[in-house]
């Protein structure tokens, strides 16, 4: 089993991003990854603004691409690409941070508009920094996404079924136990 990398590059403190992808971790620890959640947002604003690339955050931020096999990157779609917060934490990563990792783009936006903002904006990026593998993304209208009270999240039946298809490949490119779990939190 992998050790993966959960990144959400929302700077909402209560960001659809972050829940969902925290809801999506569960399925992987579920298939027997190691899976570390990072929010981008918590990382010290000075050190993304002032590109303080020897920052102890900034450091330990770095040493967990570096321990990774799998990345999931999911961020909102802000003015049709990804976030400025999730770039400002890449650009002071290592040009290939991402080398031979299995890398899951997922986006969350508020309009089809911006449907292929992964392909067209967030893939490139990732490909510059060595990715090995980028498995197929998905993008997650934000309406799909159901934040309750006591932070149970609920997603679309249709979108729940499209997570859990893009999580199962991603799982099984990382070598884990897949595809025999029921969906990801979609009505009954
Ligand atoms: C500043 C800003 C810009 C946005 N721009 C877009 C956009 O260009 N396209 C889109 O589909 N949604 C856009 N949205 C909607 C968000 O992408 C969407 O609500 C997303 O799920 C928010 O995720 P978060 O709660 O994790 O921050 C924008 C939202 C904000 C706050």
């Amino acid at each position: 089993m992998a050790t993966v990398l959960s990144v959400s590059g929302s700077p909402s403190a209560t960001s659809r991003t972050a829940h969902l992808l925290r809801h999506l971790d569960e399925r992987l620890t579920d298939q027997g990854h190691e899976v570390i959640s990072l929010d981008v947002r918590t990382l010290p604003a000075e050190a993304l603004l002032g590109a303080d690339f020897s920052h102890p955050a900034i450091a330990a931020a770095t040493a967990l691409f570096d321990r990774a096999e799998g990345v999931v990157i999911g961020t909102p779609v802000y003015k049709a690409a990804y976030s400025g917060v999730l770039k400002a934490l890449l650009d002071l990563l290592p040009q290939h941070a991402l080398a031979g990792k299995t890398v899951l783009p997922l986006a969350t936006g508020g309009t089809t508009t911006h449907v292929l903002a992964i392909d067209y904006a967030l893939r490139p990026v990732l490909s510059s920094m060595g990715a090995g593998h980028i498995v197929q993304g998905w993008f997650t209208l934000d309406k799909d996404i159901a934040v309750g009270d006591d932070g149970v999240v609920t997603v679309a039946r249709d979108t729940a079924e499209s997570l859990a298809r893009v999580v199962d490949r991603f799982s099984e490119a990382l070598g884990g136990r897949t595809a025999l779990l029921a969906g990801v939190g979609g009505p009954p």
